[in-house]
């Protein structure tokens, strides 16, 4: 088992040397998406112009619709950087993601209908109200105006057919009307750039925003000068707009910078979009446990584990969940218990004590590549814009970054490896709630901005 670590370990470690060449290959993929449309890495204009005062307020509806979970939020912003938020949760079933598209959308609707019914019944909004709504649909989407979003791809494993290359918010203002919502459709966004406003919001030393859940992404603050692919609009160069990277698309179709083993090319191949969301297949929440599921599936094969038992519960595809990896790596106790129970109640196998520390050898050297790759990510952004020496903040989000274990601390060491001491000066924390919060914030600043006439048809 010592040689075959050893052999894992070569493959899922990256040199700081390495990591260097990634953030350069990087930094040229969000210069490109920014210079031109259709390129690998989208780098979508969001029409968020600029940051939040901390001075938003008012009443605001929320839609988010994430990876694994619908929430409905009603979000108060109270000015001083303050709200409140009460929200309903629903967590989406695999069928809800491969059913037609506007079938998922009225879901979306019908939940709004009854959260808002009760929310009238309990005297929070006002019978007659039409609140505005921030709609965050965390996908790539093509936009043109900020209540406006054409879905370019699924991601994270959706397949819903009849919604890809059509407006998600005209589609969605459709299963409002269906169940006569009361509510008002006013800004379409992404948890990244919910999460960059929302912490922004907050702490205004933020630059940057991450998720890293199960999906990964980043939004940071552009010039519009820095956007050629913008000019034809004649906005003025100086003014700043919020950039959704979507940088889970790093590196797709031609593979040319990451270091994919072969394992992470089996998910790619049998996921159902081949090619795509390179960079995020290494690293989101999706992808980890599959990645040692994958690794433990060939030993199985190799007869080196398990002999003698049956295995076919591990054998399932996506059976092993990247809760676990964190749950293996955190375990406090000398024989490894909750590894034990992992393996025996949720794949009816027995382990050795050494086989239940290679595991954890496993699971940390997964989890590390995905916590080192974000660095990369960060720092090419860091790079772009010159935050290095300054310094900067980095709110970030999702599953993997709050639950796992040694996540951040990995990333910040990754930084350390990429620019040196300097890296320090680079600090990720929890973020404020993006994709409720943020949406909210960002719906407040477009009425706010409609209002004044500010490029009110964009
Ligand atoms: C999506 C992004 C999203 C990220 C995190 C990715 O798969 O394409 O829009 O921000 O996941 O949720």
């Amino acid at each position: 088992m010592a040689d075959h670590l050893r052999k894992f370990e070569s493959l899922f470690t990256l040199t700081p040397q390495r990591m260097r060449m990634i953030v350069e290959a990087f930094k040229e993929s969000l210069e490109l998406g920014l210079a031109k449309p259709g390129q690998v890495v989208p780098m979508i204009p969001t029409f968020v112009l600029g940051w939040p005062t901390g001075q938003e307020s008012g009443n605001y509806l929320a839609v988010d619709l994430g990876g694994t979970n619908l929430r409905v939020c009603l979000v108060s912003l109270e000015g001083g950087g303050k709200f409140e938020i009460t929200q309903s949760k629903y967590r989406l079933t695999e069928e809800q993601k491969a059913e037609d598209g506007q079938a998922l959308l009225d879901f979306c609707g019908e939940c709004l209908k009854t959260f808002i019914d009760s929310s009238i019944e309990s005297g929070t909004i006002g019978k007659d109200e039409i609140l505005p709504l921030g709609f965050t649909f965390s996908y790539p989407c093509l936009q043109n105006k900020i209540d406006h979003g054409e879905l370019i791809r699924w991601t994270k494993g959706f397949s819903a057919p009849n919604i890809e290359g059509r407006d998600v918010v005209d589609m969605f203002r459709q299963s409002l009307a269906k169940y006569s919502v009361p509510a008002e459709v006013v800004a379409l966004t992404c948890d990244t750039t919910g999460t960059l406003i929302a912490s922004h919001y907050v702490n205004s030393n933020t630059k940057i925003a991450c998720i890293f859940g199960t999906g990964c992404n980043a939004a940071y603050m552009e010039k519009i000068g820095n956007i050629p692919k913008l000019a034809h609009l004649g906005l003025d160069p100086k003014g700043e707009m919020a950039i959704n990277c979507e940088w889970g698309a790093f590196d797709s179709f031609e593979h040319e910078h990451l270091p994919r083993t072969k394992y992470d090319i089996v998910i790619d191949e049998t996921s159902p979009k081949p090619g795509e969301q390179a960079f995020e297949k290494l690293i989101s929440g999706r992808y980890l446990g599959e990645i040692l599921r994958l690794i433990i599936c060939e030993l199985i094969d190799e007869g080196l584990l398990f002999l003698g038992q049956n295995t076919y519960k591990i054998e399932i595809p996506y059976s092993f969940d990247t809760a676990f990896l964190s749950l293996m790596e955190s375990d406090p106790t000398d024989e490894l218990l909750m590894i034990i129970g992992i393996f025996s109640y949720f794949f009816a196998v027995e382990t050795t004590l050494a086989e239940r520390q290679f595991f954890r050898a496993l699971a940390k050297l997964v989890g590390r590549r995905a916590a080192r790759l974000s660095s990369c990510g960060i720092a090419a952004i860091v790079s772009k814009m010159g935050y290095l020496e300054k310094g900067c903040s980095v709110g970030a989000d999702g599953s993997l970054y709050n639950k796992y274990p040694g996540f951040a601390d990995r990333v910040h060491e990754g930084l350390r490896d990429i620019f040196g001491e300097k890296g320090r000066n680079i600090v990720t924390y929890h973020a404020e709630d993006g994709s409720g919060i943020g949406s909210a914030i960002v719906a407040a600043m477009t009425k706010q901005r409609k209002a004044a006439g500010i490029y009110a048809d964009i």
